[in-house]
C-alpha cells in the first residue's frame, strides 16, 4: 500500500513515528521557481532554458501538477538539450524536503540530488523510461532528519538525451512532515454512491478503493480541495455493506479534499442529469467524465450495447475503462454500470469489440444465455478478452490473457463464415509502418498471424456489405480511426484492395467509428457509430457519440463509393413537422423558414440551385451554405464537393446542441460538424444569395421538411 507506481514511497506512517517536534514550526520555502530568472541558483549547458518555464514546452506532452506559474522543465530545446542547475548553499532546519517531480526516470542522469559535503545524500527522478507514460510532476519527499544542521546543495541533472531525456521540478521546500503525503478514510458501503468532488485544473492525485489490502478501485483524479466543478462517482453496489478504505496520494497537509467525498443513494447532479445546458439530447454521451471511441457494438437479445472509452473520474481523458449503455432502438439510451475495469492500475482497457459467440466456440456458456466476448486491448498485457453470461452486465477476463501479442492495439473481431473461424483486424505498429493485422482462430483464444496491410491507424474495422442493396455483388470493407476506406476483396485472411481510400466523413467531429457485429439477418442494416469530438467544459461530462448511421454500397460516376444516413429509428423522436413545396429561392426574398423556432431538428430537403450563387440554410446560427458554381457544401472550417443529381441536391440535417450532422444527396456525403449553438438562436433560415438570377432561374426547393426532435432522454 506505500509503494506507488514508478518506484517512488511515500510513507505517512514514517511522518508519525518521527521524534515529536515540539512546537510546531513553519515550512521553509526553499524554491518556487516562480520568478523569470531562476535568481541566485545557477544553472549550466542549454536544457534548463533562461529561466523557469511557464508550463508546458514547445513539442512537449503537457505538462500538469506543478503549483503556480513556473517549473523547473529542462525540456528546453526538447530532449536532445542537457545541462545543470544547482542551489547556492543552504542549511538543513526540518525533517523532510518535499518538492514536485516529473520527467525522466534516468538516475545519475536527469534526476534531482540532495548534495552535503559535495557528495550525493538524496537523489530522485522522475516516473518515465519508456515511450508514452506523463509529464505530471507528483509529491516526493526525503527524509533529512539525520541531517539536520548541515549544509546542503540541490543539484538538478539533465545529462541525458534522447526519450525522457529531461526532468522537472517544482516547489522545494523543508517542514517538519512531508508537504503532501498519503491520506486514508474508513467507511462502510452503505448507500450506491461515493462521489467524489472534481475541479478541473487541480493537482492529479492517486486514489485507492480499498477493501483491507486488496485494491479494488485505482485511478488518477483531479480531486477538489474547495468547490468542486463537478462531482464523480465510484459505485459500491459490488460492495454493500463492506468496510472499505479511501485511499489518496499527494494530499496537501491542510487539505479537505477526502472530507468532502459524500456517500449517497444518488449521484451528485441527478436532479439535472440529461437536462444539463450543454447535453446533447438525442446523442448519447456518459453521465459523468470522458469518453472517445465507441467500443464492442453488438446487438444481443433486443439490445443494442455501447460499450466506449471512458475516464469516470474525469473531464479529460484518462483511467480508461469501458463504460456501457444499451438502447433497445439506438435512439434512447440507458447508462449502466461499467464494463471493464483495468486489471490493474496503468494497465488500461483500450478499444476493442464484441461478438455474441453463438456456437459457443470458446467453451464460455455456462447456461440457455449466448455468451458475448469483448476483445479489447490491455494496454499492460496485449490484446485480450473477456466474457459475459449475463446479456453484457458483468464480464469476467479471460484466464489465459493476453490471446495475441504484438505492438498495437484495438482488436476488431468478425465471425468468417464462409471459412468459419474468427477473424481480429488490429491496428499494428512496426516503428513507423502503421497498418493493420489480421489474425484468424476457430475459439476466440488462440490466434495465428494471417497478413498485414500498410497504411491504416488505430481502431480498424472490416465488413461486407452488397453494392446497390444487391447481395450477389458486395465488396468488403476496411477503414481506421479516421474512416478513410479501401474497397477489396477479404478471404477471410487477406484484404485485397480494389480502390481507395476514399475520404468518408467530411466534418470535423468524427473519429474511431466501428459498427454493430450480430445485427440480425431480417434487418441487414450495417450500422456505424463514431466518437463525436464535441463537449463542453462547463459540463460534467465532455464528448459524445454521434447519431448512429447507416452504411451501404452504391455505384457512382467515380466508382463504388460508401454511403451513410441516419438510422430511422431518429423518426421516432419527431414532433411537428413544417413543411413546405416548390418555393422558389431568389437572393433577398424573405426567409421562408421564419415561422419556425426550436432547438433540435431533423431537417429534410431537396432543391435545384441556379447556375451560380449559394443555397444557404442557417440552423441556429450555423451556415451550411452551397455553392452551385464551386459544386461544394461546406459548413464552419469543412467543405466537400458536391454534384446536384437530376439537377437537385438534397440535404439532411441533423441539430443538437452541440453537433450539426450534415448528409448530402441521400448519405454520399456524410459531415458531422461540431458546434455549440447559441442557446438564445432557435431560428432556421433558408436563402439564396449571390447574382439575382437575372440569366438562369433562381433556386428552387423542391420539398422541405423540418421536423422539430423531442429530447431522448424525457
Ligand atoms: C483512438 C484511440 C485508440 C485507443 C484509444 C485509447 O481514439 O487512441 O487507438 O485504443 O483511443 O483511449
Amino acid at each position: 500500500m506505500d509503494k506507488i507506481g514508478c518506484g517512488w514511497i511515500l510513507l505517512a506512517a514514517m511522518a508519525a513515528s518521527l521524534p515529536a517536534a515540539g512546537a510546531e514550526r513553519a515550512d521553509i520555502l526553499v524554491a518556487d521557481f516562480e520568478a523569470a530568472d531562476y535568481g541566485d541558483w545557477t544553472a549550466t549547458g542549454e536544457a534548463f532554458g533562461p529561466g523557469p518555464a511557464r508550463g508546458t514546452l514547445p513539442h512537449q506532452m503537457p505538462v500538469t501538477g506543478y503549483l503556480g506559474e513556473g517549473l523547473v522543465n529542462s525540456y528546453y530545446n526538447g530532449d536532445g538539450a542537457t545541462g545543470t542547475l544547482t542551489s547556492p548553499a543552504f542549511t538543513i532546519q526540518r525533517r523532510c524536503i518535499s518538492f514536485l517531480i516529473g520527467g525522466g526516470k534516468y538516475p545519475g542522469e536527469a534526476c534531482m540530488n540532495l548534495l552535503v559535503d559535495g557528495a550525493v545524500a538524496r537523489t530522485a527522478t522522475g516516473p518515465n523510461d519508456r515511450p508514452g507514460g506523463s509529464e505530471q510532476l507528483r509529491w516526493h519527499h526525503w527524509d533529512v532528519n539525520e541531517l539536520a544542521g548541515r549544509e546542503a546543495v540541490i543539484e538538478i541533472l539533465d545529462r541525458r538525451t534522447g526519450g525522457w531525456g529531461h526532468i522537472n521540478v517544482d516547489h522545494i521546500i523543508q517542514g517538519d512532515e512531508p508537504f503532501a503525503a498519503e491520506k486514508q478514510i474508513e467507511l462502510t458501503a452503505r448507500h450506491r454512491y461515493l462521489n467524489l468532488p472534481v475541479k478541473n485544473g487541480a493537482p492529479l492525485r492517486r486514489m485507492r478503493l480499498l477493501r483491507g489490502d486488496e485494491t479494488l478501485r485505482e485511478f488518477d483524479i483531479e480531486l477538489a480541495d474547495g468547490e468542486p466543478d463537478f462531482w464523480v462517482f465510484i459505485d459500491l453496489a459490488p460492495f454493500a455493506g463492506q468496510s472499505l478504505i479511501l485511499w489518496a496520494d499527494g494530499i496537501p497537509k491542510n487539505s479537505k479534499a477526502l472530507d468532502n467525498v459524500r456517500q449517497q443513494d444518488a449521484i451528485i447532479g441527478a436532479d439535472t442529469l440529461y437536462r444539463e445546458r450543454y447535453r446533447p439530447q438525442f446523442h448519447f454521451s456518459s453521465r459523468r467524465g470522458w469518453n472517445n471511441d465507441p467500443n464492442g457494438l453488438v446487438y444481443h437479445a433486443g439490445e443494442y450495447h455501447l460499450f466506449y472509452q471512458h475516464n469516470p473520474y474525469g473531464w479529460k481523458w484518462g483511467n480508461m475503462h469501458w463504460g456501457h449503455a444499451v438502447s433497445p432502438d439506438l435512439v434512447h439510451w440507458h447508462e449502466l454500470p461499467i464494463a471493464l475495469y483495468p486489471h490493474t492500475f496503468g494497465d488500461w482497457c483500450y478499444s476493442g469489440s464484441a461478438v455474441v459467440d453463438a456456437a459457443n466456440t470458446a467453451g464460455f456458456k455456462t447456461s440457455g444465455e449466448d455468451v458475448i466476448v469483448a476483445a479489447y486491448t490491455s494496454t499492460g498485457r496485449g490484446e485480450s478478452i473477456a466474457y459475459s453470461t449475463d446479456r453484457g452486465r458483468t464480464f469476467t477476463d479471460y484466464a489465459g490473457n493476453p490471446v495475441v501479442r504484438h505492438t498495437g492495439r484495438d482488436p476488431k473481431v468478425i465471425w468468417y463464415a464462409p471459412g468459419k473461424h474468427w477473424v481480429m483486424a488490429v491496428y499494428d505498429e512496426r516503428g513507423d509502418s502503421k497498418g493493420v493485422a489480421f489474425y484468424t482462430s476457430p475459439d476466440l483464444k488462440a490466434w495465428a498471424f494471417s497478413s498485414r496491410i500498410e497504411g491504416y491507424y488505430e481502431c480498424p474495422e472490416i465488413f461486407q456489405l452488397p453494392v446497390d442493396g444487391d447481395p450477389a455483388e458486395a465488396r468488403w470493407v476496411l477503414y481506421a480511426a479516421d474512416g478513410e476506406y479501401a474497397i477489396g476483396a477479404f478471404d477471410g485472411r487477406t484484404f485485397t484492395p480494389e480502390s481507395g481510400k476514399h475520404p468518408f466523413n467530411r466534418g470535423n467531429c468524427f473519429y474511431a467509428s466501428q459498427t454493430f457485429s450480430n445485427i440480425p439477418a431480417a434487418d441487414g442494416r450495417r450500422i456505424q457509430i463514431a466518437w463525436g469530438r464535441t463537449g463542453h467544459p462547463d459540463m460534467p461530462f465532455n464528448q459524445m457519440m454521434n447519431f448512429p448511421v447507416a452504411l451501404s454500397l452504391h455505384t457512382t460516376g467515380e466508382g463504388i463509393r460508401m454511403f451513410a444516413l441516419p438510422v430511422a429509428e431518429i423518426e421516432s423522436l419527431r414532433g411537428t413537422a413544417h413543411s413546405f413545396e416548390h418555393l422558389a429561392l431568389q437572393p433577398g426574398d424573405p426567409n421562408p423558414l421564419a415561422a419556425v423556432s426550436g432547438e433540435l431538428f431533423d431537417i429534410d430537403m431537396t432543391f435545384r440551385p441556379g447556375p451560380t450563387g449559394q443555397v444557404r440554410l442557417v440552423a441556429r446560427g450555423l451556415p451550411i451554405v452551397y455553392d452551385a458554381a464551386a459544386q461544394t457544401l461546406a459548413c464552419g472550417d469543412c467543405a466537400a464537393p458536391l454534384k446536384p443529381e437530376d439537377g437537385a441536391i438534397r440535404l439532411r440535417v441533423l441539430v443538437d446542441r452541440l453537433s450539426v450532422e450534415i448528409f448530402a444527396n441521400n448519405g454520399r456525403i456524410y459531415m458531422p460538424m461540431r458546434a455549440v449553438l447559441d442557446e438564445a438562436n432557435r431560428s432556421l433560415e433558408l436563402a439564396a444569395t449571390g447574382a439575382p438570377a437575372t440569366t438562369g432561374a433562381p433556386a428552387t426547393v423542391d420539398a422541405i421538411a423540418v421536423y422539430e426532435l423531442r429530447s431522448a432522454w424525457r
